[in-house]
């Protein structure tokens, strides 16, 4: 039955929980995104649709859709919780730069170095509470234009959104190999066309290692021959490793031991293509004391990571 008095109670608990689901269209990865667990959500989103006394949720096999209700509250929540966001980032900022909370979303090849970047600001700021979304390029886009977060990273940012973007961290792509490879043995640089023919492992799409991969053979004229896509880096290099096919990926992914010599970066035509981490920032969102803390910060101690500064190089 609706509810026919004035005031509903609902919880931003409850909210966020629906949000969630009603964007990613699934229960359980609404609950790996909120750090619960999917009872968690279920019992929050049946509290809340007997809250309002309507169903907001119809599930039919696997799939979850909105319901009438459901499609209105999801338009009223994006609003309600981007309202909340910056009510506390405004008490953040009242109560300056110590204390706060610091949304960041970076696309999954950043897991090997901003984490390591977070630790020393952490320490320098203890009382700063971060939550860092690791996820692929096309979900990263989504939280953007949802206005979610206060700081995204990423290798290729989009283009005719109101953002801005800082190039912070070099991003060469390279081209790699099993090392037994005969590619890997030429003792000559490899002309792209030489790599048409052979297999490749790729991200899935949503990507933006796919996409620049993609772009890259478009350029050249040729499609690249896709034996297998597989959704970690880590993944495609133990497919390297395993004699699968070659694969375009950042050299953020590599780390110290090249899977013990088993994967070799080779020596291709144009390669390593040089590009950039962007530090982005959407143009609609003032940037909280906490932000402009840690963008400080960033930019003085990228040397942390060991990586030098790229120059005259812009976002687009
Ligand atoms: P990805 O993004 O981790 O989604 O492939 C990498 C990039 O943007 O360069």
């Amino acid at each position: 039955m609706v509810k026919t008095r004035d005031t509903m109670h609902v919880s931003l608990r409850q909210l966020r929980a629906f949000e969630a689901v009603a964007r990613l269209r699934s229960f359980s990865r609404a609950a790996d995104e909120l750090h619960v667990t999917q009872p968690t959500v279920s019992k929050q989103i049946r509290l809340l649709s007997d809250e309002i006394g309507l169903a907001l949720l119809e599930q039919i096999g696997k799939k979850v859709f909105l319901t009438e209700a459901g499609e209105h509250l999801y338009t009223t929540c994006g609003d309600w919780l981007e309202t909340w966001g910056r009510f506390e980032q405004t008490i953040a900022d009242m109560k300056g730069v110590k204390k706060g909370r610091l949304r960041i979303a970076s696309v999954t090849t950043t897991k090997y170095f901003m984490p390591r970047l977070l630790g020393p600001f952490c320490a320098q700021y203890p009382g700063i509470d971060i939550a860092l979304e690791v996820l692929n390029r096309d979900r990263l886009l989504e939280r953007l234009a949802r206005n979610q977060d206060d700081l995204y990273v990423m290798g290729v940012p989009p283009e005719g959104m109101a953002i801005e973007c800082e190039p912070f961290l070099e991003n060469a792509l390279v081209v790699l190999a099993p090392a037994a490879h005969p590619l890997a043995k030429l003792g000559r640089t490899v002309r792209f066309a030489e790599l048409a023919s052979e297999p490749f492992l790729v991200r899935e799409r949503g990507s933006g290692t796919r996409l620049t991969m993609e772009r890259l053979f478009q350029e050249h004229g040729a499609t690249a021959n896709i034996r297998m896509e597989l959704g970690s880096n880590e993944a495609i290099k133990q497919a390297v490793a395993g004699g699968l096919g070659l694969a375009i990926l950042s050299d953020s992914t590599l780390g110290e031991d090249h899977l013990h010599h088993q994967v070799c970066v080779l020596d291709v035509e144009g390669f390593p293509i040089r590009r950039s981490w962007y530090l982005v920032r959407s143009k609609e969102k003032r940037a909280s004391v906490v932000a402009t803390a840690f963008l400080d910060f960033l930019r003085t101690h990228i040397s942390l990571l060991g990586h030098p500064t790229p120059e005259g190089q812009s976002g687009g």
